[in-house]
């Protein structure tokens, strides 16, 4: 299958921050691969903006070996690197002084699109935009993205949002979440939205209930400081799955337009139930091999940080009254492994008798590994006297059914393009975050002010086993977390 690029109109991207981390194995990587998948006109540049004292040369030279490091030997021709690094080029800058920004004003130029990717600390979001201003660098067409976290509660995520919008109207705001970008994220709305299959269904009188897990088996090694002070709630709670859960969730939008779209998960949020306590499972990994406990790799050695959690939601709505949405999600887990499993109820009445057993469909998107979806539907067991019944999948992977496009473009450059493009659909708006922090506010200040100690798991586990109760205790049961 032929992929269709449409190139996006030539561009000036600053990357503040672009010797730091995200820079050099997301943003720099992604650029380069809508490079040669030929979406960026040879007339874009990027400009890495940061403290360290290189010149174009220095951070041409860091680019190519950050290009080494992360992008696939196949995708990485000579010839193609040596023409993206032409279009790179880099402005020493003091984000807090004055240092650079006239050298960045000089360079940059009026007749092309001017992006800022804040790719630093929130703290410095503010003297960012305020020199932008000062140094006629920002126009009324620029945009900005920043990253998450905005904010660790509702109170700093407003403080935040105030920040930029004394500076950049909420249009010019580009929140990224990358989950939005990922390819199967965006199926989510194909599948519910461009299909009479499955929108019909789509409710409280078919589905059983929801599982949305987004599992790692990777630690917090390395990024104690930050996980500590943040725990799965607010690192991956609050946002990623939140973004899953509104985009399974939502109501139609009228259409497919940044607004539109999310006006409606919005909604969703809005629509949460609070939670009691018996319906969150938070846990912490521990583990025979020395050193690898959550606790030791955190400084605070009382923490009672979560590196999981398992929950039972309720979206109060006329759609979904009564069904169960269960989130899970967990460093050092069994597997990677991101789904989102809708769970169907049994047909109504069983003609085939109690020996066929209980049988549902059940509609999985995957998110990774091996992006795809599934579908368990029920059939006849093939040669078995009388009528047993068995689920079997109809699985789709997209690698497989899509060929090349199968590799679809990470999310990162998924979503940088749409920056360009000036396409605000997958991008969180101020209000989402403020609602998402909304409630989820009550629930740690809840355990905090509990001093409740997360429960242990083992690493490779699947999580405490208290999370198994809380589906358990209503006859039902997680689905398997596979490699
Ligand atoms: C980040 C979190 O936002 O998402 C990390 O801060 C997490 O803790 C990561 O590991 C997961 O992203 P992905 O795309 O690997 O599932």
């Amino acid at each position: 299958m032929v992929s269709r690029v449409i190139p996006v109109d030539p561009f000036d991207l600053v990357i503040f921050g672009g010797t730091g981390d995200l820079a050099r194995r997301k943003i720099l990587p992604g650029l380069f691969r809508r490079f040669i998948n030929g979406q960026m006109e040879d007339t874009s540049r990027i400009i890495g903006a940061a403290r360290s004292d290189y010149d174009d040369a220095a951070y041409r030279k860091f680019v190519g070996e950050a290009l080494k490091e992360f992008v696939d030997g196949g995708d990485r021709e000579k010839k193609q690197v040596a023409e993206f690094l032409k279009q790179i080029h880099y402005i020493q800058i003091d984000a807090t002084g004055t240092g650079g920004w006239d050298d960045l004003s000089e360079l940059l130029r009026d007749d092309v699109i001017r992006a800022f990717y804040f790719s630093v600390a929130p703290s410095l979001f503010g003297a960012l935009a305020e020199r932008l201003h000062a140094h006629s660098c920002a126009g009324p067409k620029c945009r900005i993205v920043v990253e998450k976290p905005f904010g660790r509660d509702l109170a700093t995520a407003k403080e935040l949002n105030q920040t930029l919008r004394d500076h950049f109207d909420e249009s010019q705001i580009y929140r990224i979440d990358h989950y939005l970008g990922k390819e199967t994220v965006q199926n989510l709305m194909a599948v519910r939205f461009a299909n009479v299959l499955f929108e019909p269904l789509w409710n409280a009188q078919f589905i059983d209930h929801v599982q949305i897990t987004v599992t790692e088996t990777v630690g917090v090694d390395g990024r104690g400081d930050y996980y500590d002070k943040s725990g799965a709630m607010r690192d991956m709670v609050q946002n990623h799955l939140m973004q899953l859960l509104c985009l399974t969730a939502m109501e139609p939008p009228a259409r497919f337009a940044p607004d539109a779209v999310r006006d409606e998960k919005l909604k969703v949020i809005r629509a949460l139930d609070p939670i009691e306590p018996d319906d969150i499972v938070r846990g912490q990994y521990v583990s025979d091999k020395k050193g690898d406990d959550f606790l030791d790799q955190v400084e605070d050695k009382d923490s009672i940080t979560e590196s999981f959690i398992a929950m039972k939601l309720a979206v109060s709505n006329w759609r979904w009254a009564g069904v169960p949405f269960y989130l899970r999600t967990g460093k050092k887990m069994k597997a990677r492994h991101s789904e989102i499993a809708i769970i169907f109820k049994e047909a109504p009445h069983a003609i085939f008798g109690q020996a066929a057993g209980r049988h549902q469909n059940i509609l999985v998107i995957r998110l990774q590994p091996n992006e795809g979806m599934d579908m368990l539907v029920t059939i006849k067991e093939p040669g078995q006297g009388g009528m047993r019944l068995l689920d079997v999948p109809l699985d789709m992977s997209f690698a497989e059914a899509l060929g090349e496009d199968g590799n679809a473009p990470d999310a990162y450059e998924r979503l940088i393009m749409d920056v360009i493009r000036g396409d605000q659909t997958l991008f969180m708006r101020g209000d989402e975050v403020e609602a998402a922090w909304a409630w989820t506010d009550p629930l740690i200040e809840g355990w905090m002010s509990r001093e409740e100690k997360p429960k242990t798991y083992e690493v490779g586990s699947t999580g405490p086993e208290e999370a198994a109760m809380l589906l358990h205790r209503e006859g039902r049961r997680w689905r398997d977390i596979k490699p």
